[in-house]
């Protein structure tokens, strides 16, 4: 296999850098399947351009500071330092369990951090965007964020439905209100920067609607970054929590590697925190004098569907702190009760198949198993099976190579180009789609030719090689997706190394499969499941 790897010694051209991002999780909350969902789309994304040869910096982390988590840490009867560290945790650990391959993990708590948040907002302050002013306005505190009367149901905040505070402080503001033009010229001039177009659109609307100068300090409460020209006060959360995005890049200290980072930023994002990302951030960063985000894109939400959700799927306690009556919502979902119930890579399977990147989708218990037994037991895991087992009754359990005339080469090539361009569109449903059309055409072929009944020979070693090689390029391909199955499937054809190091186009030209290596017969992948 090919390596990939920025530091290549001058022979190798440049490997372009990707840089991506899933937002700073709140830890006022466990983990739960919605932030699941982000997390492990953003993961496939950083493998398949790990496939493709990028050099891949991958980010997730924790948002530790605010009012909410005040509250939260009171509610548990701890300080917010050690509800914190206990919460951030719970993040490293599940994502470790779903097997998210970041390449850092920011808590906003860090030293780094505190240091480049004060380091740019000093920028903005110094450059004069930021100034003294008296804020009175209504807040959420689950939202950390103000509410105008009018935007208000029922007297309460419109996403929690929970009271709001009225606040009144000295607050310093910054001055969104003189960026409305400079974003508008930048999202003309950078049409892809927020993706996709309706939420671009919905971005437009924030702008054009009028941009406020928004309160950016608080001073009745200490648990935050502290303003660094003002004793008396600390960011609001939601300007030290964009400001992770700079951290993790080496903003102020290492200025060649934020050079070449920052410029191949891609941050995904949920449809809920767009007006902070596509609004806020990008001003932000031109009041500090560099260049917004290279692009971020807004996908939707997960709607709880059905509700046959075992009690061991849904986590007790720790959401909703001060919230009602307690009833299944998305964020009472575990995804590693859901992990340990279906396995870790139908899991991902599911979340990255059944709702497209872009808009809402359902999310229900039969879903899954449904897709479960559609696609990865009768299909793949068929597929494997059923390839080992005659491979056992015709070949010796020897796995002949694969013949250069078959017509799945034709598929192959095609499955790759549908699945890079998916890819480059965010809609891993796609790529994924496409995948399984070409394990479809492998199994079809198989019934079509029935090579056991076939006597062993030239012609039987010709079908199973050929279809040893379409799981040898079909593992490559879902790798992104599903990375133990997919070295499971190299385990069992008996190809060494991992599918996650190999290198796209070229490990996926046809005749890569050696042959003469041992195949062996396992239990079934992915046993069928009842509903
Ligand atoms: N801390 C802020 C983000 C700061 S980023 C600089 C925050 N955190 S959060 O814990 O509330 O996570 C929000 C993100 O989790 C959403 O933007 C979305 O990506 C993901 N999701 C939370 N619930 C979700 C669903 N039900 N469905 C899909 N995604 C969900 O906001």
């Amino acid at each position: 296999m090919r390596t990939g790897g920025s530091t290549g010694a001058g022979t190798l051209p440049a490997v372009p850098p990707y840089y991506l991002t899933t937002p700073i999780y709140y830890v006022n909350d466990a983990p739960h399947v919605g932030t699941a969902y982000t997390t492990v789309n953003a993961d496939a994304l950083a493998r398949w351009h790990r496939l493709i040869g990028d050099d891949v910096f991958f980010v997730t982390g924790t948002d530790e500071h605010g009012a909410k988590i005040v509250e939260a840490a009171e509610a548990h009867g701890t300080s917010p330092q050690a509800w914190t560290d206990s919460t951030s945790a719970r993040f490293v650990e599940a994502w470790k369990r779903l097997d998210i391959s970041n390449d850092d993990f920011i808590r906003t708590t860090e030293p780094r951090h505190h240091a480049v948040v004060q380091e740019f907002l000093q920028r903005v302050y110094d450059n004069g965007f930021i100034e003294l002013g008296l804020y009175t306005g209504l807040y959420c505190v689950s939202c950390e964020d103000y509410y105008t009367e009018e935007q208000l149901v029922d007297g309460k905040c419109p996403i929690h439905g929970r009271p709001v505070v009225q606040l009144q402080e000295e607050n310093y503001f910054f001055r969104l209100s003189a960026f409305a033009q400079p974003l508008l010229d930048y999202y003309a001039s950078h049409r892809d920067f927020v993706r996709p177009t309706t939420k671009r659109n919905e971005a437009l609307g924030f702008i054009r609607g009028g941009l406020e100068d928004v309160s950016i300090t608080r001073t009745s409460f200490r648990w935050g970054v502290p303003v660094p020209w003002d004793d008396g006060h600390v960011f609001y959360v939601w300007y030290d929590a964009l400001i992770n995005y700079l951290t993790v890049a080496s903003y102020g200290s290492d200025p060649a590697r934020f050079a070449s980072l920052w410029g191949a930023a891609h941050h995904l994002i949920g449809k809920d925190i767009l007006k902070f990302h596509c609004v806020w951030w990008p001003a932000m960063c031109m009041a500090a004098g560099i260049e917004p985000p290279a692009e971020i894109f807004v996908h939707g939400y997960l709607l709880m569907g059905g509700q046959k959700l075992g009690k061991t799927m849904i986590q007790a306690g720790v959401a909703g702190v001060g919230d009602d009556a307690r009833r299944v919502r998305i964020t009472d979902v575990s995804p590693l009760a859901l992990a340990d119930e279906f396995g870790v890579d139908p899991l991902r399977y599911h979340l990255l198949r059944d709702v497209p990147l872009g808009g809402d989708g359902d999310f229900s218990y039969e879903g899954i198993v449904s897709r479960y037994n559609a696609d990865l037991a009768n299909n793949l895991g068929n597929l494997v099976s059923r390839v080992a087992t005659v491979v056992h009754s015709k070949c010796g359990g020897v796995g002949p190579a694969p013949d250069a005339a078959s017509t799945l080469s034709d598929r192959v090539a095609e499955v790759l180009t549908a699945s890079s361009e998916a890819w480059s569109r965010w809609a891993p449903h796609e790529a994924l789609e496409a995948t399984w059309k070409l394990i479809g055409a492998a199994n079809a072929e198989l019934e079509g030719t029935e090579p056991w009944k076939m006597p062993p020979g030239p012609e039987v070693d010709a079908v199973l090689g050929s279809a040893l090689e379409v799981l040898r390029i079909v593992a490559v391909l879902v790798s992104p997706a599903m990375p133990g199955t997919a070295a499971e499937i190299w385990r069992r054809i008996g190809i060494e190394g991992d599918p996650s190091a190999a290198r796209l186009p070229d490990d996926a030209a046809w005749g890569g499969y050696p042959g003469g290596v041992p195949v062996v017969k396992g239990e079934p992948l992915f046993p069928r499941r009842k509903g």
